[in-house]
């Protein structure tokens, strides 16, 4: 599938398992014109450009290259994939001292360069450093994304697909709240044409679990995950782009929204040429808003801890 999109700049900023292969996935589907890599490790950023331009006769006319943050200057979306990612057993909150302190210059570099673009962040937790990024950047809200529940929902779509024998792609569903831990499941939004889905109580506890462990799962088994989310980032950048105005479940900031204000959370949104266009309103039983309350207050409590 290509979508070849006119003059477009992409800087990714980190270039380890995210990153590159996010930048890999905009190179095979020619999504954009120009693909600038950035890391702090510089020789790692120019192996990963060496080794994708070397595959050009194969694929098609995009300019990569490994650059610095001046190549941001002309940017339409910065990436940002820095940081440590979870080893076996953290969870993406225990991240948060280690990866918060790199984003001050990062952010710092970036707006030194650039005041139009969109920052979409990837780090983990990716909520939270992306309301980091808000912070520092000055940016409006609606030019500062996160990869936010987009990648859970579409485990949470697979798995379904899965137990009903159906393709994903045809399951509509939504995780929302916080990518990780106290991320809640919208049910009674699971539909197949307009046609909502019966499951076992015993399916949806397996389902859920498996959605929402799925990191853990895979980090275990090799080291890291890489795939999915590069896709999901993709799916956001063409939605960009493209000024599609598709709905996906991206962190957005949150303002008197279920009893929630000044945090980001994965929630339905229309995203476009503009960012976040529009968040959708959700309409939530009692006990799920009691769950996306606690789910913002988690946060909440972690951010007051940190100095912006
Ligand atoms: C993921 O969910 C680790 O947040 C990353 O794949």
């Amino acid at each position: 599938m290509k979508t070849q999109l006119r003059s477009s700049r992409v800087v990714i900023i980190g270039t380890g398992a995210v990153g590159s292969t996010t930048a890999y996935t905009l190179l095979l589907r020619e999504r954009v014109s120009e693909l600038v890599l950035i890391d702090a490790n510089k020789d790692k950023a120019l192996g990963e450009a060496l080794d994708m331009n070397h595959g050009l006769p194969f694929t098609g006319g995009v300019k990569l290259w490994a650059g610095d943050y001046s190549d941001c200057a002309d940017a339409d979306i910065i990436v940002i994939a820095a940081g440590a990612s979870q080893r076996p057993g953290e969870t993406r909150i225990d991240l948060l001292k280690r990866n918060a302190g790199i984003f001050d210059s990062i952010i710092q570099n970036i707006v030194k360069y650039n005041d139009h673009g969109i920052i979409l962040v990837a780090t983990n937790p990716v909520d939270i450093l992306t309301y980091v990024s808000l912070k520092k950047s000055g940016f409006p809200s609606n030019r500062v994304i996160g990869s936010g529940t987009l990648l859970d929902s579409a485990r949470f779509r697979y798995l379904i697909g899965q137990n009903k024998g159906i393709n994903p792609r045809s399951i509509h569903a939504h995780i929302v709240g916080e990518h990780g831990d106290s991320e809640l499941p919208l049910w009674s939004l699971a539909n197949v044409a307009g046609i909502g889905l019966e499951f076992s109580d015993q399916d949806r506890e397996d389902i859920f679990d498996s959605t929402k462990n799925a990191a853990y799962e895979i980090i275990n088994a090799k080291g890291a995950t890489s795939y999915a989310i590069a896709l999901a980032l993709d799916r956001i950048i063409v939605s960009i782009l493209q000024d599609e105005g598709s709905v996906l479940n991206v962190s957005t900031l949150l303002n008197d929204y279920n009893g929630v204000s000044d945090v980001y959370l994965g929630v339905p949104s229309i995203v476009d040429r503009t960012g976040v266009r529009q968040v959708l309103d959700l309409e939530l039983s009692d006990q799920e808003l009691i769950q996306f309350q606690n789910s913002a207050n988690k946060l909440k409590s972690e951010i007051a801890n940190l100095e912006l």
